[in-house]
């Protein structure tokens, strides 16, 4: 038997990148999360993917709309992390955003943005892993990543 703190404790000294997945439905309802479960799963066919919670409720609404935008955090962006790990409300109140060509939301000052059509939804335990065909993708700026380690924030420091 696996302690779910222990297991927190120990996976928590793997760092990630923070990324907030977002999209719209077609009455224009605005969703999004905050995740560090982010990946690149495969050049050819370009697939990534990403680890919602079953019980997110952000993520039962993006994945009616079929799509997503993975909005890749700057170390200047703790807050809109913040906002977008928080439960319910319109996270997107007073939040400026353009949007992806596919018409999903894309929050300004990211370092880049991958926008995908949802290609399956795999069950696993308390998560789902949602496989992304890649539609389209940008590198914005060359600026530092928002990094998340050992239950705190952080940023890069070049060893090189
Ligand atoms: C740094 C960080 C990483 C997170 N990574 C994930 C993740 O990979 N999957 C997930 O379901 N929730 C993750 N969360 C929590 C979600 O952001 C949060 O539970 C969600 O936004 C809850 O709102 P919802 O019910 O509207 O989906 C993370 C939170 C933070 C702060």
């Amino acid at each position: 038997m696996v302690d779910p703190r222990h297991f927190r404790t120990v996976l928590g000294s793997y760092p990630t990148g923070v990324s907030v997945i977002t999209s719209v439905s077609d009455s224009g309802e605005r969703w999004g999360l905050a995740v560090g479960t982010f990946t690149a799963i495969s050049l050819d066919p370009p697939l990534a993917g990403f680890m919602p919670d079953k019980r997110s409720t952000s993520w039962k609404q993006i994945e009616k709309t079929g799509a997503f935008c993975v909005n890749i955090l700057a170390a200047a962006q703790l807050d809109m992390c913040r906002r977008f790990a928080a439960r319910g409300g319109d996270k997107f109140d007073g939040v400026s955003h353009g949007h992806s060509p596919g018409g999903l939301p894309l929050l300004d000052d990211v370092l880049a943005w991958v926008e995908c059509g949802i290609e399956k939804v795999i069950e696993l335990g308390d998560h789902v892993l949602v496989v992304g065909a890649v539609r389209a993708l940008e590198r914005v700026s060359d600026g530092t990543p928002l990094l998340f380690h050992g239950g705190s924030y952080h940023t890069l420091n070049s060893l090189d």
